[in-house]
């Protein structure tokens, strides 16, 4: 027999195998086009649905139909500190986070694997233009301030980049077309993340093509896992890493390696904390964030869409909202806390079902459809269940002005156009804390466009002298940055 009839028979044997499998689990549809598959597609059809494995495609279509949003135990309201910049405390902590950070134990930790739907951009949303002036990458505004903590810290910062297999390809390359925005390539190191199948309504596997099962990202959460199967943890135990700073890559206000924060993590009163997150002021009652309850001695994220809304708005007696304390997405865990979790075998973070557009194949026709309407629903792990896993975690409240400002949305609340005035505010306030005059509209706006590089952000005293009169105009556009060592503002328009 020919080598060829050989493999063919194998194949034919494989897909045998693979369907009384899926029979088993009612999901045979999705081989509808098998036999017209070439040999190599099929091949590579099966790998996927192999890969992905028999069982937890069975496990995850259950998940899929579970119809109501799952029941929360009682809780109460998080308790966080707030350290302003005078408290005594606020001095110590930053001291050690400090300390921390010249020792090289600190590594940063971007996850960019989402698909942005929201902003509806073609590809990878770090790479989108987010500064209000210099319209940097988001990607290369973090590499800003990596370089910026080279500088202050005198040690290279490692940066680990969460990809999806979906976007992976475009972010590596866009690092390598830009040098890596001056970061020594040995720094960055990529991981990419898991995926999951798309279910349809009824917990129906979906394919993209007819031979390959729709998948998606499995959600930020599946960022712990990623990062021990990548290989991450262990680079960054032989570097010496001992605590890792998670951000998502569209907040380009995110201030990664905060020594203040970094203090309180591993020198809280109680203990050194194995996971911490940054907490700021919900707006009111209704603005769509998760936020930390209390439950015993477990911290937990209760997200929007499950918040009673009874709670949701129930207030203290000052008319203050109870469940105040909104979720940024900013942590720091320990590499420790990240490998005794994966010890337990399976992370066990609970899967999150979200109703959304999946384009898919008719089996009918064969043909692609693009719904209008939501008609599957994606299962997604978020980062913050660990949380409730951690034996000690602080929280820490964060002035929303200074460090947030989300890109989500194209267009209204959380888009690049509030993203870029909440990035000029800021660089503003910071002047205005100097004595400067900012240009302000009658309702009280900023009338001029404002940047400050990340190198020239601790070099900002120095305005106080070299610039006491500096008049910014209204209507103008200004870069602060630095040059030979000092402060320089530059008027661009
Ligand atoms: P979002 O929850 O805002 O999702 O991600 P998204 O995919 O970016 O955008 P939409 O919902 O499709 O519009 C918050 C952060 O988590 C990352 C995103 O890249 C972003 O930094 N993320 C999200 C992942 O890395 N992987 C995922 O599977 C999901």
């Amino acid at each position: 027999m020919s080598l060829a009839v050989q493999q063919s028979e194998a194949l034919s044997a494989r897909l045998d195998h693979v369907r009384k499998a899926l029979i088993a689990i009612d999901q045979a549809h999705v081989l509808t086009f098998a036999n017209e598959l070439s040999s190599e597609a099929l091949a590579a059809f099966l790998d996927q649905i192999e890969g992905l494995g028999i069982h937890r495609l069975a496990s995850w279509a259950k998940e899929a139909v579970i119809q109501a949003n799952a029941t929360v135990d009682a809780f109460e309201p998080a308790q966080y500190r707030a350290l302003h910049d005078r408290d005594r405390d606020a001095d110590q902590y930053r001291s050690i986070g400090q300390d921390l950070l010249r020792a090289g134990k600190v590594a940063a930790f971007v996850v960019a694997g989402g698909q942005g739907t929201r902003l509806g951009l073609e590809g990878p949303k770090g790479m989108f233009a987010a500064t209000p002036l210099r319209k940097l990458s988001l990607f290369q505004s973090f590499a800003e301030q990596l370089l910026a903590a080279r500088q202050q810290y005198g040690v290279s910062v490692p940066w680990y980049v969460m990809t999806s297999p979906l976007n992976h390809d475009q972010t590596a390359g866009f690092f390598a077309q830009n040098d890596f925005f001056g970061l020594d390539p040995h720094d960055v190191f990529f991981l990419t993340q898991g995926v999951l199948p798309s279910y349809d309504f009824s917990g129906r596997l979906l394919l993209s093509e007819p031979g390959c099962l729709a998948t998606h990202p499995d959600g930020h959460g599946g960022s712990l896992r990623a990062l021990v199967e990548s290989g991450a943890i262990e680079d960054m135990r032989r570097r010496g890493i001992e605590q890792l700073s998670y951000f998502q890559v569209d907040n380009p206000l995110v201030s990664i390696l905060d020594p203040l924060f970094l203090g309180l993590h591993v020198a809280a009163p109680n203990s050194s904390c194995e996971m911490s997150a940054k907490t700021l002021r919900k707006r009111n009652a209704d603005e769509p964030v998760g936020v930390f309850v209390q439950q015993g001695h477990q911290t937990r994220i209760i997200e929007y869409s499950n918040m009673p809304k009874a709670l949701q708005i129930a207030c203290d007696s000052q008319g203050h909202l109870l469940y105040d304390a909104g979720n940024p997405a900013i942590h720091l865990l320990s590499v420790a806390f990240i490998e005794h979790l994966m010890a337990r075998g399976d992370l066990g973070l609970p899967l999150n079902r979200a109703k959304k557009i999946v384009p898919h194949i008719d089996l009918q026709t064969g043909a692609h459809v693009t719904p209008s309407a939501p008609n599957a629903i994606k299962l997604e792990a978020f980062v913050f269940d660990a949380l409730p896993f951690a034996k000690s975690v602080a929280l820490l409240e964060i002035d929303r002005f200074e460090e947030f400002a989300p890109i989500k949305n194209s267009m209204g609340a959380d888009s690049p156009q509030t993203s870029m005035a909440l990035q000029a505010e800021r660089a503003a306030r910071h002047l205005e804390a100097y004595g400067i005059r900012m240009p302000r509209k009658a309702d009280g706006s900023l009338d001029c466009v404002i940047e400050i590089t990340a190198q020239a952000e601790p070099q900002l005293h120095q305005i106080q002298n070299d610039e006491a009169h500096q008049v910014f105009e209204s209507g103008a556009q200004y870069l602060l940055c630095v040059k030979e060592g000092r402060l320089q503002v530059d008027r661009l328009l």
